[in-house]
């Protein structure tokens, strides 16, 4: 009978510390500080806006003790180790090279840029300076992702055949909505896909077959995809991505000998059950952290990276983020193809 191993993750407090600078104070950059604040002992000591109203009114909000207007001030600030670029999408490239120019560590949302090329010249850049970078592939740094990581490992499912992965979140549509301007990265696989296909990459590895189709919206930038793969190992992903209907975002890898099942959705803390050698192992998230708190888990792991001498991450490298974005890059090819 299947003993479920324990998983293994950085923890959140009591390890090495660095001083975080954000730039870029909207959305998520809201939700990541005020989570490392409440759970970590991880410090964000500087914000940059490009407004000084946004970046003190951030501050003020966060308690962060330096509050710059324009991101080139807080770059050459000496009492930021790391940054977090937290702007949208098309400026991830700008806002990296530029922290890398200045010598800072950087964790870069996802993706980390609108392109695979755009990424490896991001990968390059941090390689020549020796500084530490990551895409902030959160969900990758989640108890739930070393338990199916270590499952996999220990054969619990057999041989992996098939893996299956959903997102999806419904936009209403307007054509000034930057999230359809495909000139900007607009479209459900930069903001959604991106991560069924990053399930499939970190349980199946490499990818050498892509088929998709979708449908697009009148900017032509993608709004439903569904996408078949094969690894170079010959086995199979199904994935889909939409932003015309909220799906549960369920995931899925189907073994030989068994299966693990995601029973909410698998980029947020979750609940899983597995099914090996006849019997069904239920296991949930415990960690207190639910929902978009689960952000903090990747701030610990990038300070204990950086305390290591690393310069990558052990657990989704840059290769890694590069490998996802040159499928992705891909599947938005043939839907805009097809839908030509
Ligand atoms: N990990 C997750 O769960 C998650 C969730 C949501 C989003 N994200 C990612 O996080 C990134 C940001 O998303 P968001 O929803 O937080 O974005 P957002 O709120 O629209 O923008 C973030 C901030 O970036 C700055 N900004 C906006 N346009 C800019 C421009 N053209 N040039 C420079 N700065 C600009 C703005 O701050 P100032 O104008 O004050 O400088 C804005 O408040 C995206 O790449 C997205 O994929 C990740």
């Amino acid at each position: 009978m299947l003993t479920l191993p324990e998983p293994s993750v950085t923890p959140l407090r009591g390890g090495p510390t660095l001083r975080w600078g954000v730039l870029g104070p909207g959305g998520i950059a809201q939700d990541w500080v005020s989570t490392v604040h409440r759970h970590t002992d991880q410090r964000v000591v500087a914000v940059a806006s490009r407004s000084s109203d946004r970046s003190q009114a951030f501050a003020v909000r966060h308690g962060i003790p330096h509050a710059f207007e324009g991101h080139e001030a807080l770059l050459a600030s000496p009492d930021v180790d790391v940054v977090y670029v937290a702007a949208p999408h098309a400026q991830h490239r700008p806002l990296a090279l530029a922290a890398i120019a200045a010598g800072k560590h950087v964790l870069i949302e996802k993706p980390m840029a609108l392109d695979a090329q755009e990424a490896e010249e991001i990968s390059q850049a941090a390689k020549a300076a020796g500084v530490f970078a990551m895409e902030a592939m959160w969900t990758r740094y989640l108890p739930q992702s070393d338990l199916v990581s270590r499952l996999l490992a220990d054969g619990a499912v057999g041989e992996v055949r098939t893996v299956t992965a959903d997102l999806g979140w419904r936009w209403e549509y307007s054509a000034g909505d930057p999230r359809f301007d495909p000139t900007i990265g607009g479209g459900v696989m930069i903001d959604a896909g991106v991560y069924p296909l990053w399930f499939a990459h970190s349980v199946l590895g490499p990818i050498d077959s892509v088929h998709a189709i979708g449908s697009v919206a009148p900017t032509t930038a993608e709004i439903e995809a569904v996408i078949a793969l094969r690894s170079a190992s010959g086995a199979l992903a199904s994935l889909s991505a939409s932003a015309t209907t909220t799906t549960p975002g369920l995931a899925s890898v189907y073994g030989t000998t068994g299966s693990i099942l995601f029973d909410s959705s698998f980029v947020f803390p979750a609940r899983l059950r597995i099914l090996s050698d006849g019997g069904e192992h239920e296991w949930a998230d415990e960690s207190g952290l639910a929902g978009r708190d689960g952000l903090a888990w990747q701030a610990t792991a990038l300070a204990a990276y950086v305390a290591e001498g690393r310069t990558q991450s052990p657990l989704h490298s840059l290769d890694d983020s590069i490998a996802v974005l040159r499928v992705l890059d891909d599947v938005r090819r043939q839907i805009r193809r097809h839908a030509e």
